[in-house]
């Protein structure tokens, strides 16, 4: 009898030594198993209940009982503090720490032609110039002959440019075709547009010659529209866009829709005339083409150059982004490389 006590009693210690050491709720069902199980421990001791007298069973059974009562008392105790354990640990495994800063998100911008094309019509919109859309796609008529090509002007051949399958219909080549469609559309004078928008030729490649890219063309037509006026706007256009105190120089030129034509320079950006290396010495910068509308223009757009008169410039975008923002090949600009456009921006 005391002999079968006592056995209990280690019973007991060592099953609550064991259970001390679970780790897991899944551990403490192989606890279960070995020492309350129908295979455990404990009932292996309580088989030897049927050897004591019957004066001794009471007691012993008792004592057996209470032994099995603590140790399924302390087996739930336990379980639940693992229980409670492992849904910390779990929480803290997936929780949202919310105090955490946020990762920084890499946000879009504009485009620098984007960005320099309105930079250049905001300039032009305060001497007030409004905005006019003409297509991309043109006539042979509207982008040549209207413009007072002859028939065979060096820029009308194949290599300068993109035809389509109807050899009338072609990619504009400049913006300058839209001088006609707003003269045709807006009569009478006056007329203060600008023309944003690509333009196509099918030239080589290379660092200053894309085959798409983008111009503005100004167009003023009035009644006594002067040379001076375009010098006013296009010195003024120069200093908005580079800096007050610029100075601005025209050089005598060639286009068949203006007369005179001239090439305007802005004396160089970087070294302001003294020469460097981006004005290659000239201490100039050539920034766009302009002239006087001839009057073949004048009256193919409908007004008659004996009472009206006007000017007229055309700009290539990328070339005032790459001035104005030190890129130095024109190839960057529609590669899509993010380090450009990030930078550039
Ligand atoms: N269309 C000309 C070009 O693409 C530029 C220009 C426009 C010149 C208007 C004079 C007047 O080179």
């Amino acid at each position: 009898m005391n002999q079968l006590l006592s056995q209990l009693e280690d019973l007991r210690a060592e099953a609550q030594a064991a259970l001390a050491q679970l780790d897991s709720t899944e551990s403490s069902e192989a606890w279960y198993r070995d020492y309350l199980g129908r295979n455990g421990k404990l009932t292996a001791l309580l088989r030897g209940l049927g050897q004591l007298s019957k004066e001794e069973r009471p007691a012993a059974g008792q004592a057996a009982n209470q032994v099995k009562a603590a140790l399924e008392q302390a087996l739930h105790e336990r379980q639940a503090a693992l229980k409670q354990a492992e849904m910390v640990a779990a929480l803290s495994a997936e929780g949202v720490d919310v105090t955490l800063p946020g990762r920084p998100q890499q946000v879009g911008k504009l485009h620098p032609t984007t960005l320099t094309m309105r930079e250049i019509i905001d300039i032009c919109a305060q001497m007030g110039f409004q905005v006019y859309d003409a297509p991309e796609v043109e006539t042979d008529e509207y982008n040549f002959g209207l413009l007072n090509f002859l028939p065979g002007h060096p820029a009308r051949e194949m290599q300068d440019t993109f035809f389509t399958t109807n050899p009338d219909v072609i990619l504009r080549t400049h913006t300058s075709p839209g001088q006609i469609r707003v003269m045709r559309e807006h009569a009478p004078a006056p007329i203060r547009v600008v023309l944003p928008g690509k333009c196509f030729r099918n030239e080589d490649v290379t660092a200053r010659s894309e085959m798409m890219f983008y111009q503005v063309e100004g167009l003023v037509v009035g009644r006594n529209v002067t040379f001076s006026d375009l010098k006013g706007v296009l010195l003024n256009f120069a200093n908005q866009m580079y800096g007050e105190g610029r100075s601005i120089r025209f050089r005598k030129a060639y286009f068949p829709f203006t007369e005179p034509s001239v090439e305007v320079d802005v004396d160089c950006i970087l070294c302001g005339g003294k020469g460097c290396r981006v004005c290659k010495q000239s201490g100039w910068l050539e920034i766009l083409g302009a002239g006087m509308v001839h009057p073949v223009v004048l009256k193919n757009g409908g007004y008659d150059p004996a009472e009206f008169s006007g000017f007229a410039w055309g700009m290539g975008i990328e070339r005032q982004a790459m001035l104005k923002r030190s890129i130095d090949d024109i190839r960057y600009f529609y590669e899509n490389d993010a380090r450009f456009l990030a930078r550039a921006g």
